[in-house]
């Protein structure tokens, strides 16, 4: 039998980067084996993001790119997976009469009956809240570090956020299969294990919670770092903090995503914290975890926000001074209620801050790298980079880069010798 091809091709954030790797898993399950181009591939999928309005215009100039493919080979089908799927559903069609199935983030176990050619529907994106407790087969391209899904979907919204609507409502995975999954990874050499959700700090299984979940994994031999992504600030409780310092392999490193440093602004974003309320769970962390790094996502240019209001944002930076940020201008989506407010700020006021906000924090970053120079790290080799360079990164998620040849998976103590703007050099010592 022909062995068949597929292309797979991710936006968006590490839950989609992962999902990409559960339906690799499908994929290779029925014989497929992956291709670096659209142009070789009997499927193509597309995993999409639809957080912001970039995100969605990349996904369907990629789509138009490859409709003259299935002119050549009737034959390819194109599947298009993730949040853009769940949001749009079959209006995907109207765009792109050539896409053949339409799959949401929660139906991604369909792509079995799919392969199999037993399932008619085109459009798979009916709520699915057993997708929690499916074991999928995963197939990782990273031999070190791994991603496991604790937290499936958001309650919160956030009036700008787009993810209660396309990755539905809070589920838990049960914690004896995350125990599981993750003893497995431990066998199979994987050092590292990053635990996945939208607000990971509202997990709960029974009597376990978050911290308890984390002291369970921290006791599974051969693993040696334990990270998690991402943690809503209004949930950050002392019992969390506690937990990080108690567990060894628990990385000194949170991102904590603060959007703004006004609170008129922040009640608009529905976050349901002050930045006094959000500045004293920063003093926790830094009291309890000394050399914590904390990093965070800002949004600029909030509808309503004056000079006033992103001012305090700046004022945040400067008294935070968070270790890296990802900022991104506002961008107004379909159904949420921050496109329904007033005061929708013109394009050159966002870029102008966002621009603003960058600059600051990309000093204040190489403030904090320079200063580790002559420090020792703890770092976990990864691979090499473009340029040749050995990449390991410190518990506090940072990355060095080293001249020496190392096999991917050692722990080894480093001398920071070089702390650059968004990189560190180290010496192995
Ligand atoms: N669940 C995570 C992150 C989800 S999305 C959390 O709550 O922190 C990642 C980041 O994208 C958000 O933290 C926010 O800063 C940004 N984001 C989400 N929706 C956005 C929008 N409509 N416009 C601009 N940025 C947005
Ligand atoms: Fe979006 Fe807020 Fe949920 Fe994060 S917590 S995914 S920003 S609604
Ligand atoms: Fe994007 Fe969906 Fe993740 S909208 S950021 S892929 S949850």
């Amino acid at each position: 039998m022909k062995t068949r091809k597929v292309y797979i091709k991710t936006f968006g954030c590490q839950m989609n980067e992962h999902d990409s790797e559960r339906m690799l898993g499908i994929f290779c399950s029925k014989g497929f084996f992956e291709v670096e181009e659209p142009k070789d591939a009997d499927v193509i999928v597309f995993n999409t993001c639809a957080i912001r309005q970039k995100a969605e215009h990349k996904f369907f100039s990629s789509l138009g790119r490859v409709k003259h493919l299935k002119r050549k080979n009737p034959n390819l089908k194109i599947i298009v997976a993730g949040c853009i799927a769940q949001l749009r559903g079959e209006k995907i069609f109207n765009f792109a009469p050539y896409v053949d199935y339409v799959i949401g983030p929660d139906n991604i176990n369909y792509l079995t009956e799919i392969l199999n050619g037993k399932i008619s529907n085109k459009v798979l994106i009916s709520e699915n809240p057993e997708i929690a407790k499916i074991n999928l087969p995963v197939l990782r391209k990273n031999l070190v570090k791994a991603w496991v899904n604790i937290i499936y979907g958001c309650n919160n919204f956030c009036s700008y956020c787009i993810v209660p609507y396309t990755r539905g409502r809070e589920r838990s995975r049960p914690s004896e299969s995350i125990i599981n999954e993750i003893k497995i990874l431990a066998e199979q050499g994987y050092k590292e294990v990053t635990l996945l959700g939208q607000n990971v700090n509202s997990y709960r299984d029974g009597d376990i919670d978050f911290p308890e979940l984390l002291k369970r994994i921290n006791e599974i031999e051969g693993i040696e770092r334990i990270r998690f992504i991402t943690s809503h600030p209004k949930d950050l409780s002392k019992k969390l903090i506690n937990t990080m310092m108690s567990c060894e392999k628990i990385c000194e490193h949170i991102h904590l995503p603060l959007q703004a440093g006004s609170d008129k602004i922040l009640k608009l974003m529905n976050r349901k914290y002050t930045y006094e309320e959000y500045l004293e769970k920063i003093m926790w962390l830094r009291q309890l975890i000394p050399n914590i790094s904390i990093t965070s996502d800002i949004i600029v240019g909030f509808p309503q926000e004056t000079d006033e209001d992103f001012n305090k944002t700046i004022d945040a930076l400067k008294e935070i001074q968070f270790d890296g940020i990802f900022a991104f201008k506002f961008s107004s989506r379909p159904g949420t209620a921050a496109a329904k407010l007033d005061g929708h700020l013109p394009e050159e006021v966002k870029a102008f801050r966002l621009a603003e906000v960058l600059k600051l924090q990309d000093e204040i970053t190489e403030i904090k790298n320079k200063f580790l120079e002559g420090s020792i790290q703890e770092i976990l080799i990864e691979g090499k980079d473009e340029e040749g360079f050995t990449i390991g990164r410190t518990r506090t998620n940072k990355v060095v880069k080293i001249i020496k040849d190392l096999a991917p998976g050692k722990i080894i103590k480093v001398k920071i010798i070089k702390g650059h703007r968004h990189s560190l050099e180290g010496e192995i010592i």
